[in-house]
């Protein structure tokens, strides 16, 4: 089954919790291992942007479960596309919080220095999320 890249965008539920994104991440790199997904989740307390990338059956599923979940909303597909290898494949799911998003590498990608997903290309986004993974492997 080739692979799959998919991103999108969202936004916190107004319950959300500090232990709503630690539970997010265990279960999504549990579900993700047995399902060969991998990908990159950003988040800055406010705004979610997630790459998720498998075959099209893993990351259409896990999509799916994704957007019936209620603790986040607005939820934006920003780029699907079949892609030939993985980017993030270190990772069942990795973690950029906001002291990852440094204002330099969210203005390359944007028109402000803020992170703010919603304003953002497709590619955008996929490029600031490569940027971010080269930025960890640099320091
Ligand atoms: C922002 C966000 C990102 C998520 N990412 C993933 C993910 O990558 N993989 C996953 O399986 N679930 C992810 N979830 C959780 C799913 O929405 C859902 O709760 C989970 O897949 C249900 O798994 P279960 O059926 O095994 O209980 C995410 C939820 C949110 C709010």
């Amino acid at each position: 089954m080739f692979l799959v890249r998919l991103i999108y965008t969202s936004k916190t539920s107004h319950n959300f919790g500090p232990e709503d994104i630690e539970n997010i991440l265990e279960k999504a790199r549990i579900n993700n291992q047995k399902k060969n997904v991998t990908g990159l989740l950003c988040f800055n307390n406010k705004f979610f942007l997630q790459c998720l990338e498998g075959s099209r059956q893993a990351v259409n599923d896990t999509y799916h479960h994704i957007l019936n979940d209620d603790r986040h909303s607005n939820i934006i597909m920003l780029n699907y596309t079949e892609i030939i290898v993985r980017e993030f494949e270190q990772w069942s799911m990795g973690y950029m919080p906001q002291s990852s998003m440094t204002s330099p590498i969210t203005l390359k990608h944007s028109g402000t220095p803020n992170f703010a997903p919603y304003e953002m290309s497709g590619e955008s986004a996929h490029c600031l999320m490569l940027a971010l993974k080269e930025s960890i492997r640099t320091c």
